[in-house]
């Protein structure tokens, strides 16, 4: 039986963190689910020990180190690395996959931010998937400047969050228009609204979802 695999995607300070593990745990208290199924959280860059190593370069690295075309090509590998050894496995065996970030992260940061050719970022997607796409993904929108500010909240800035906002206005730029034409994928959030009111429109999303994929009926 084959998983589900559902993203998370906005721009920094979004509540993509935050809901993954509202969420996951959610479903692990949802009772209509087969009590085998695994609920598993991953994220892009990071999800295996190799996209570890290429997170701390990507976020980690001094400002002007890394070209653009080096970071595209670092993310493609991380995405290669994690789609391989990770997700496809997990997938075959049935489990529900929530990730941080996929491949509309590279469209919209690689793509609309830095202006990388789109056609080539798709080649590289698809080389780097093996056309893996998400079942469903979760935009989840908030301002640019109110999502900056809740990631300010935290201790450190990561190399990403330090860019200007012009940068992160053609990423947001970039989600908006992935999700006008992908709208049977990609459903949009309101995160602007509390933690638990995101998480409610998260939740109501997904037990129409789990109905149609598992023939569960909520009450
Ligand atoms: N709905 C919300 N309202 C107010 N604050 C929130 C909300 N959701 C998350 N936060 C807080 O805002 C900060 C950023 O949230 P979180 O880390 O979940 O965002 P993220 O989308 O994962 O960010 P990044 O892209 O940087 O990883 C955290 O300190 C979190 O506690
Ligand atoms: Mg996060």
């Amino acid at each position: 039986m084959s998983g589900k695999f559902i993203v998370f995607e906005g721009v920094e300070g979004s509540g993509k963190t935050t809901q993954i593990q509202q969420i996951q745990s959610w479903l692990q208290r949802c009772r209509l689910l087969d009590p085998a199924t695994r609920i598993v959280t991953t994220r892009e860059p990071g999800g295996t020990a190799l996209g570890q190593q290429l997170r701390q370069i990507l976020l980690q690295s001094t400002d002007d180190l890394i070209q653009d075309r080096t970071e595209l090509l670092l993310y493609a590998a991380d995405r290669a690395q994690h789609v391989e050894a990770y997700l496809k496995p997990l997938l075959a065996a049935g489990a529900i996959v929530l990730c941080d970030r996929y491949t509309d992260s590279t469209v919209a940061y690689q793509g609309y931010g830095r202006q990388l050719d789109q056609i080539l970022i798709e080649q590289l997607n698809q080389i780097a998937t093996g056309g893996l796409v998400s079942d469903l993904t979760f935009w989840l929108d908030v301002e640019v400047e109110l999502g900056l500010e809740r990631a300010q909240g935290r201790a450190a800035h990561d190399r990403i969050e330090r860019a200007d906002l012009s940068f992160h206005r053609r990423v947001q730029q970039g989600f908006t228009q992935l999700a006008a034409a992908h709208p049977q994928r990609i459903v949009r959030i309101d995160a602007s609204l509390s933690p638990e009111a995101v998480s409610q429109q998260i939740q109501q999303v997904l037990q129409a979802r789990l109905q149609d994929w598992y023939g569960i009926e909520f009450a």
